[in-house]
């Protein structure tokens, strides 16, 4: 049963190599010194649990179906254990990736079966739980395939070709257009100040940061 919360939940996404992390940390710090109490965590993960689920999505080769049902496992764990306490702790929660990476990756990307998705989101959400604002940094393909290159040793999802993440942004935006209230669309083709400059105006559009 999800119980009636009044924190404030925003979650991340995007393609890899869209530079989610350096933003989520700062808007960390901008939360903080307005006051706010902040929970700072990611998915796959964010308990020990869902944490061991990570290396085994990120490393072990599976079938798609497989991988959903790590990811939502991994997610049911998450919410029962930290969202749902720090949201009714009235905390703000900000995660990095969260149930539209399951519909982008696995579904757009790998393509699993988008309605089992939809069914497995209801059952492991209670049908009630959904982030308040869903930041989506958008990158072109290419452009993060130029960015991941040379960079640290790719795990089983960065070492895609980019025909993959064309389909994972194509996720996303199917995403995007199910629900646009819930999502604020960053370009993330620009330098990093101004990428943190539409974060920031998205964030105060809501009413989040004053
Ligand atoms: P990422 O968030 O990019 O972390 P890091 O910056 O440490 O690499 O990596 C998580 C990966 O997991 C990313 O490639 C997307 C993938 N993923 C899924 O495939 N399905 C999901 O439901 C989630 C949450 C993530």
């Amino acid at each position: 049963m999800i119980e009636a919360m009044n924190g404030l939940f925003i979650t991340f996404e995007g393609i890899d190599g869209a530079g989610k992390s350096t933003h989520i940390e700062r808007l960390a710090q901008a939360l903080r010194a307005q006051g706010r109490v902040v929970t700072l965590t990611r998915e796959p993960g964010g308990t020990p649990l869902a944490e061991q689920l990570r290396q085994m999505v990120l490393n072990d080769p599976m079938d798609a179906m497989t991988e959903a049902l790590l990811v939502f496992a991994a997610r049911r764990d998450h919410i029962h254990r930290v969202i749902q306490p720090a949201l009714a702790r009235g905390e703000v929660l900000l995660c990095d990736r969260f149930t539209d990476a399951s519909f982008a990756y696995q579904g757009a990307g790998r393509g699993f079966d988008w309605d089992i998705l939809v069914t497995l989101e209801r059952w492991v959400q209670g049908g009630v739980l959904q982030p308040d604002l869903t930041i989506w940094f958008d990158l072109p393909a290419n452009v993060a395939a130029l960015r991941l290159a040379g960079a640290r040793t790719p795990d089983k999802f960065e070492s895609q070709p980019q025909a993959f993440f064309e389909r994972v942004a194509g996720g996303y935006a199917s995403r995007m257009s199910a629900d646009p209230g819930r999502f604020a669309r960053i370009n993330a083709d620009q330098d990093a100040q101004s990428v943190w400059s539409e974060v920031d105006r998205a964030v105060r559009e809501k009413g989040i940061l004053s």
